[in-house]
């Protein structure tokens, strides 16, 4: 029951712009070719395809015929029935004396930027405007997306309440969880949604404006999408059917949207909301704290309190985990005195919590009152959203919830009792009712205490702050080149975000904003925080960008454009990995550079494409439906992702005794890796069966901290290979409805055909990286005594001691990548079957005689060593769902 896809004439129109000198465009080609469904094509496809186009163009005159009439240009002015004292707050919001101004321009313009201070009321009040003006009640709605879930689903609920209408009309759409009904008027999403969405529908004939809130965060996804509403609103508007597209930055610096000629060729007009901003006095440190910030915010933020007029305190850490350990610590040195409490957190008291408070009780009596906040039911950490949809900043895999009393004694802070501190976390996987106590007022007598992540910077705006406690870090997403996997590390932040956040201080009164760190820091911060796209690997990426029919991606108007050297190597490797079309041979020379710019996607690439992980692992992913496999396919790649799965027994032992010890535990770990290695097949699949075995027997026992410390494996990479595993059996039930891949974390030993079947679809997904020993009569030099050859190296690489194949010596093995020591070793290696490579690599091969029946074929890859080798292999495209391996 899907609706015939439409894109294909639609965008073909977008390729008509003046195209001047190749390659140099202004209005940059982007192709877009008809979404071929990501299943297997049948032989008789191409007869049916011509009536099924003719089918698909008609009933797309339909829609637009039908779209046409309700006509998406406003109309008549919609009334809103707000309350008084909403109507009230309101009015004094800047951005209300810029109504007329805005909505002025958007009627006259298809794309407005519109920068405001945060706070002064652009995510609240703008998508009211523009529903009061009529664009939600002509047959389109308003689309507002947000690079945060804490600010889909906040704002939603906020805007809701502001406009007196229920959730069914002002609703959110988050990855997993939504309420949007078909009242829907105003819809509040991450930017990933709306990604997924154009996927679906191109021209996103649902909304009439669509509102791209915190530009200047320059999330990967925001930036794409700005790239792509470009297009589509010209594209719509061509086809008279009118669609707006805001831009809504809380900075200044906007001119990566406004001057960038790929994207718009008439800039659009930028409208300033002045903000009321009083005045902040910046205090720094005089020595910047390197390790301990975290102490040093609790100190400020006592110090503030004891001695400082009232005022509401915002204290900026960079993640989760820290949030909670800054606020036990400040809650134990002021303690609430629940009579003084008027607010009384009605939605804690379930049963439950309850319990939990009295067993809490009586385990620490020291604790004078239980802060529940501590226990608000965290949601799933789906991080693949957050990959996908780029949006989490403050990601922590440690969890403090229950643990208490491990802080040190804050002695020197023991404050006078008297006043009490109002403190509330803030962090944008905090449960959102408990997200919404930071809006209401302190009770009475309290002064307000926030303590919160950088979502507070400006996504959310804390009412009554008069001072800020800035540790000048942020949590930044790294990406690891080699597993494509994010990790979040803790860096200085740059002068810009500094800046917002001493801004905070500044809302309803002069204010004070401590800096932890010095003047001298300050000033080797960056200027602006970089966009993120330029920072980070884009083989995902254009994957993902191919699967949204775009052709040419790198005339793609992004923003600000990844380099194009990146974006040809992430082109080329999708090539080898199958996931696009390879560009026709004329000749035998091929320039592979220009051949490769535009290549479409395959059905196996469009397969990846729905997999949040690195384009090599989601191909395994994609081929693991054979012979039972996707469970273990599904822990390698898990476990491949998740770093150092072993405790690390090389390091320099202090002392004899220590040197003893680790020697006793080495042999035994090493035994426990022979045993996980297995014998015959399984040996072959190498370091990933010692992976598969670990996991394994470790999830057989319940994968308890005790088994891990006895057998060598560190917890808490344990804990996240799980968390993994459920992670992606969701996404792959997800992908293909009938996989029906059980969650049971707990699996038996993969059988010998199973095992051989793996190394398979290991050779196929990380082929790149193969590796062929050099042989007895090729040796040049005794360097190169059990050496292997690599495409990239020109030395030798080996394999090292602890890998499982260290005595097998096979002669091909693929890698999960190389690390240098002593000398080039490889890890996480399987040894590969040399007949499978013509089969699975064709791309690497040479093949002497027809393709079709190759007489003999030497792997290109391998360093150009030849390997002869007769072969009665055939170069086979991937089938979908299942390829037939041995
Ligand atoms: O988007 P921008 O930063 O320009 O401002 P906003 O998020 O629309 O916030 C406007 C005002 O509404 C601020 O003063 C917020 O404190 C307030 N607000 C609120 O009181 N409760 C919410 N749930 C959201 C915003
Ligand atoms: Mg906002």
């Amino acid at each position: 029951g899907e609706e015939p896809d439409s894109s294909k004439e639609e965008t073909s129109s977008m390729s008509d712009s003046s195209s001047e000198e190749e390659g140099d465009n202004v209005m940059e080609e982007v192709e877009i070719e008809e979404k071929a469904a990501p299943a297997v094509k049948e032989e008789q496809e191409a007869e049916t395809k011509e009536v099924e186009v003719k089918e698909v163009e008609k009933t797309k005159e339909e829609k637009t015929v039908a779209l046409k009439k309700k006509d998406c240009q406003p109309a008549v002015f919609i009334p809103v029935d707000r309350l008084p004292e909403i109507q009230e707050a309101r009015l004094k919001l800047p951005v209300l004396a810029e109504e007329q101004v805005i909505m002025e321009a958007v009627k006259e313009n298809d794309c407005v930027v519109l920068c405001g201070e945060t706070g002064s009321g652009k995510t609240t009040q703008v998508p009211q405007f523009l529903y009061e003006a009529g664009y939600a009640s002509a047959g389109g709605i308003i689309g507002v997306t947000e690079p945060r879930r804490v600010a889909a689903v906040s704002m939603s609920h906020r805007v809701a309440n502001e406009m007196n209408l229920s959730t069914g009309v002002v609703s959110y759409q988050i990855r997993y969880e939504g309420n949007v009904t078909k009242d829907t008027k105003i819809k509040f999403m991450t930017d990933g949604v709306l990604l997924k969405e154009v996927q679906k529908d191109f021209l996103l004939h649902k909304y009439s404006v669509i509102i791209i809130d915190e530009a200047h965060e320059r999330s990967v996804y925001t930036d794409i999408l700005i790239g792509l509403l470009s297009r589509i609103v010209a594209l719509r508007n061509k086809k008279g059917l009118p669609m707006k597209l805001l831009i809504m930055s809380a900075t200044l610096r906007v001119e990566d949207f406004t001057e960038n000629k790929r994207l718009f060729c008439t800039p659009p007009p930028v409208i300033k909301v002045e903000a009321r901003q009083f005045p902040v006095t910046v205090h720094f440190n005089k020595h910047t704290p390197l390790e301990d910030y975290t102490a040093e915010a609790f100190r400020k933020t006592c110090k503030i309190h004891r001695m400082l007029p009232p005022g509401g305190i915002l204290v900026f850490l960079t993640g989760q985990a820290e949030v909670h350990s800054v606020c036990r610590r400040l809650r134990k040195a002021f303690p609430y005195r629940p009579n003084n409490m008027e607010h009384t957190e009605t939605e804690d008291t379930s049963e439950e919590l309850k319990k939990i408070k009295k067993q809490k009780q009586k385990k620490s009596v020291s604790l004078p009152r239980i802060d529940l906040d501590n226990y608000s039911a965290l949601p799933v950490d789906d991080r693949d959203e957050d990959r996908q949809a780029g949006i989490d900043d403050d990601d922590d895999d440690e969890c403090s919830d229950l643990d208490l009393g491990d802080q040190p004694e804050d002695t020197e802070e023991k404050a006078d009792p008297s006043i009490p501190l109002y403190v509330l976390p803030l962090y944008s996987l905090l449960a959102p009712e408990q997200q919404a106590k930071v809006f209401r007022p302190p009770p009475p007598g309290a002064r307000l205490c926030v303590v919160a992540t950088n979502v507070a910077e400006t996504s959310l705006t804390i009412p009554g702050i008069k001072y800020v406690v800035d540790c000048g870090r942020v949590k930044k997403r790294f990406y690891d080149r080699v597993t494509g996997v994010s990790t979040f590390k803790v860096t200085w932040t740059s002068q810009a975000s500094a800046n917002q956040r001493a801004g905070r201080a500044g809302r309803t009164e002069a204010g004070h904003c401590y800096r932890l760190y010095s003047s001298a820091v300050f000033s080797d911060f960056s200027q602006f925080s970089e966009a993120e796209i330029t920072r980070r690997p884009v083989d995902d990426l254009v994957l993902q960008m191919k699967d949204l029919n775009i052709q040419k991606v790198v005339n793609f108007p992004f923003p600000t454009p990844p380099c194009s050297e990146a974006l040809v190597s992430a082109e080329q490797l999708l090539i080898s990995l199958g996931a696009l079309e390879e560009p026709p041979r004329q000749g035998r020379m091929v320039d592979m550079k220009r051949a490769s710019l535009s290549c479409p996607i395959t059905p196996l690439g469009r397969a990846m494409a729905a997999f949040p992980v690195a384009p090599r692992y989601a191909k395994m992913l994609a081929l693991g439906r054979q012979q039972g496999c996707m469970p273990y396919i599904i822990t390698i790649v898990a476990a491949m992702t998740v770093r150092e799965i072993f405790e690390e027994l090389d390091r320099p032992a202090s002392n004899e005794e220590e040197s003893s010890k680790l020697a006793g535990r080495k042999a035994r770990f090493s035994q426990m890796r022979r045993l996980w290695a297995g014998q015959g097949q399984s040996l072959l699949l190498g370091d990933l069966m010692v992976m598969l075995g670990a996991v394994g027997a470790c999830e057989f026992v319940g994968c308890t901290p005790k088994f891990c410390e006895e057998n060598g494996l560190r917890y808490k990479a344990m804990l996240e290979i799980r968390r993994l595993r459920g992670q992606l059996t969701n996404a792959v039930n997800a992908v293909c409805s009938d996989a029906g891949v059980c969650v049971d974390s707990k699996m038996p030993p993969p059988t010998e055909s199973q095992v051989a079947c793996l190394r398979q679809i290991v050779l196929a997904g990380l082929g790149d990286h193969l590796a062929r020993r050099v042989q007895a009569e090729e040796l040049l030099d005794s360097k190169w005594r059990n050496g292997y050859k690599t495409p990239l190296l020109d030395e030798p690489v080996f394999i090292h001691p602890s890998s499982a194949l260290h005595k097998e010596l096979p002669e091909f093995v693929v890698y999960q990548e190389i690390f240098e020591t002593t000398k080039m070793y490889m890890r996480g290696m399987c040894a590969v079957q040399p007949d499978w490579i013509p089969k699975l690599l064709p791309q690497y091969c040479h093949f002497s005689g027809p393709e079709q029946n190759p007489a003999s074929w030497y792997c290109t890859l391998s360093g150009n060593v030849k390997c002869q080798q007769k072969s009665t292999f055939f170069r086979v495209g991937w089938k979908l769902p299942a390829i037939e391996m041995d």
